[in-house]
């Protein structure tokens, strides 16, 4: 791979957890829309459930999340209130049993709630939703403000996977972010919530921080292996002081170049399908007898996915859901979904409603960010004379690929090996919207 190539695929795109993606809703679709959104669902659909929890103990600097550091309990206490009241609104509107497939209680950190508040708010889901042994429910956990009480809490409540956050363990690359943790500290969190009952374990893991090398990258990968995770996400590193002011107090002279960004992640690559470990799309890992190894994968705000739900509907500050109909998304500021959510029930600021293009560019790449290819035929069938710009666009990317990315199949497209790290700059030709309006996107590699 020349180091020419993989500058000119690093170009800064989407991350494709949606299409159309969030820089492109509009503030004309708001709370009415998504009340009738959720009314028309069918009460048989089966539904995945995202709720956020905004704070930290403490801020990293690297995070692109929607948080704030507090340990102010009464902070908590009243965010937590009004986001038990958006679940029954929401629940309210939702026509049958409502069954959940997937939670997932992301952040921030939903250890910020006390074990106490992990008890009520899963008295409140029981109570509103179909929640059974069959639901996969998953929660992000930062393991160095995690007591034994609230991981008992979590597994009585259901949860059984756990994504916890490592991204390094080397001292001056976790010191430039502003996140030191032991792997002593690690060790305790994955071990106590597989004791508490807590079956899958995952690790998210970064490269492209500050100071790190292929080397440090390879160390970190070393102690992952031997705390044996089922999954291990290992995310790019997405540089946006722009929009993440705390992100400027990271030193971007020390922030690893393009081409090394890329053989950070090839090494870790590397080091993981040597452990035994398959590569599922982009960015993850996992052992080859987990669910996410062995099944069809779908893309979401969290990334891959076995979720296979068309329904996904996200609660508290800054959560998206996206319906049948659109997506629709929640005020980001703590206080303006507070006052929202007292004064209508719900919190929707933005959204978009989908056409038909949307929703098949959104199948293609969805497709070819999980699968790397996808079928003429099937888009043909489904979406007639639609289809044909996208199929021509395909067969260009053909023609012009001088670097073996991308080449045609039998029944359609399909990314290469050689194509595979490129993907979302490969998915961005399939994007109406890209250049509208003036989003700003992270690294490409
Ligand atoms: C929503 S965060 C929550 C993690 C949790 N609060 C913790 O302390 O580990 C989930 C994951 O997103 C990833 N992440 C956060 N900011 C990122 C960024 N700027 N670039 C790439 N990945 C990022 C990290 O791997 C992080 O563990």
């Amino acid at each position: 791979m020349t180091p020419e190539l993989v500058r000119r695929m690093s170009a800064p795109v989407p991350r494709y957890t949606s299409y159309p993606t969030a820089p492109h809703f509009s503030t004309q679709v708001g709370a009415t829309a998504f009340r009738k959104g959720l009314r028309g669902l069918s009460p048989s659909q089966a539904l995945s459930l995202y709720v956020h929890i905004p704070f930290c103990a403490q801020m990293c600097w690297y995070c692109g999340c929607n948080t704030k550091a507090t340990r102010n309990r009464e902070t908590i206490e009243t965010y937590f209130q009004h986001l038990q009241a958006e679940i029954l609104m929401v629940a309210s509107l939702v026509p049958g049993d409502k069954p959940l497939a997937h939670i997932h209680f992301g952040g921030g950190s939903p250890n910020s709630l006390s074990a106490d508040q992990i008890r009520r708010l899963g008295e409140t889901l029981h109570a509103s939703f179909g929640i059974g042994l069959e639901t996969e429910f998953a929660v992000e956990i930062d393991p160095r403000w995690l007591d034994d009480d609230q991981m008992s809490a979590f597994a009585e409540v259901g949860v059984n996977r756990a994504s916890v956050g490592v991204q390094d363990f080397n001292p001056q690359v976790q010191s430039a972010i502003n996140r030191m943790q032991s792997v002593e500290t690690t060790e305790r969190a994955v071990r106590g919530m597989r004791a508490a009952g807590v079956s899958g374990v995952n690790i998210d893991l970064v490269y492209g921080l500050p100071h790190q090398t292929e080397e440090s990258v390879a160390n970190t990968i070393e102690e992952v292996i031997r705390l044996s995770p089922d999954r291990i996400a290992l995310f790019g590193y997405a540089h946006l002081p722009s929009r993440a002011k705390h992100q400027t107090l990271i030193d971007e002279t020390t922030l690893p170049d393009t081409m090394a960004r890329y053989r950070q992640s090839r090494r870790a690559e590397i080091l993981l399908t040597k452990a035994g470990y398959v590569t599922v799309g982009l960015d993850h890992f996992a052992k080859p007898g987990d669910s996410l190894a062995s099944g069809e994968i779908k893309r979401n705000f969290q990334g891959y996915t076995t979720d296979q739900g068309e329904v996904l509907i996200g609660v508290g500050a800054s959560s998206i859901s996206k319906l049948p109909t659109g997506y629709y998304q929640n005020a980001v500021a703590r206080a303006d979904y507070e006052r929202r959510v007292t004064e209508t029930g719900l919190a929707t600021v933005k959204g978009i409603l989908l056409s038909d293009d949307d929703r098949m560019r959104a199948g293609v790449i969805e497709r070819l960010m999980c699968a790397f290819d996808f079928s003429k035929t099937s888009l043909q069938s489904t979406f007639g004379a639609l289809a044909q710009p996208l199929i021509d666009t395909a067969d260009e990317l053909v023609s012009a690929d001088a670097e073996g990315l991308v080449e045609r199949t039998a029944d359609g497209f399909r990314v290469t090996e050689q194509g595979q790290p490129f993907v979302r700059a490969i998915a961005s030709c399939f994007d109406a919207y890209l250049g509208k309006g003036h989003s700003t996107f992270s690294a490409g590699v």
